[in-house]
């Protein structure tokens, strides 16, 4: 990996994706956005991980897709890389995603910080759409993500003038789940990840697609769906370790089957 550093046992069962391009802000080019996509794929089909956290440095998480590679580009070209790959697959990663934002999380680096499952961010975090004072708009779900969180006005007045929020701004809106100091903000993501990670990986999974489904269906089809998850629990030894653990006033110890 020439972009990102990948570390598999960051925590017990908890895997490190960092974006490692720090003179440029993280400005995701093309070979980075493929080195995200590609290890979020094989750390989803590790059974050793079972929560991954996303995170930049603490001047910028990423401060966009990277205009300099994209300048010259036409319709055919922007079409033909298939960049939007990369969030495809944080939207299809079974496993939960938290992103640990600081510094400057902007254009497809605040659609990467979003498409994630939760969010950490340092008291620095600043998140914005700013595409539209570079000609073009946002491509990665920026303003479908924003709108659903941030509301119709609010979405509306940062996509159109590119102005940034705060990090206690996004948290107001629950774009985050929390800010702490810029020295916290990894070690406290870490520490909802081992939290989750120590839960049965079956249920957080498929707990994780019943809430991101309701974005998509409407109640009765999502209430549907919720149930048929959780009958299924019902067939991992998983559910026999929780259930019997808690009747034997003991700590479960979930095998992930
Ligand atoms: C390429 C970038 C970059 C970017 C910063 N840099 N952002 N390079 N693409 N998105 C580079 C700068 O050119 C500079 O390199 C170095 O990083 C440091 O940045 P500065 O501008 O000197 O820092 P500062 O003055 O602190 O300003 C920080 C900033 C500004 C406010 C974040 O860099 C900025 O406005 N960046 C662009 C943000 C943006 O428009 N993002 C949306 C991109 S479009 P050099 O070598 O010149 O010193 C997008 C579409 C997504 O994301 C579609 C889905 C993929």
């Amino acid at each position: 990996m020439e972009f990102i550093k990948v570390e598999k046992a960051y925590a017990k069962h908890v895997a490190l994706i960092q974006l490692n391009r720090p003179k440029e802000l993280n400005a995701l080019n093309l070979k980075l956005m493929g080195e995200i996509r590609d290890s979020l794929k094989e750390l989803d089909q590790d059974d050793e991980v079972r929560t991954i956290i996303i995170t930049g440095n603490e001047r910028a998480f990423a401060a966009g897709a990277d205009i300099k590679q994209m300048a010259g580009k036409g319709t055919i070209d922007m079409w033909k890389v298939d960049q939007f790959s990369t969030w495809d697959q944080i939207n299809k990663t079974r496993k939960p995603i938290i992103a640990a934002v600081s510094g400057f999380a902007l254009g497809g680096g605040c659609e990467l910080a979003m498409t994630c499952d939760m969010m950490i961010a340092s008291e620095t975090a600043q998140f914005g759409q700013p595409e539209i004072k570079i000609g073009v708009m946002p491509g990665a779900g920026g303003t479908q993500r924003l709108t659903k969180a941030l509301g119709k006005a609010k979405a509306m007045e940062l996509v159109l003038t590119g102005k940034f929020i705060s990090a206690e701004e996004a948290f107001g809106y629950g774009l985050v789940n929390r800010v702490v100091p810029v020295e916290l903000y990894l070690e406290e993501a870490v520490k909802l990840a081992k939290e989750i990670a120590t839960m049965s990986p079956i249920a957080v999974q498929m707990a994780k697609e019943s809430v991101k489904r309701s974005f998509e269906v409407h109640l009765e089809e999502g209430l549907h769906f919720e149930r048929k998850n959780f009958y299924m629990l019902f067939s991992a030894n998983d559910q026999k370790e929780g259930m019997n653990a808690f009747v034997e006033k003991r700590k479960p110890d979930f095998k992930g089957n």
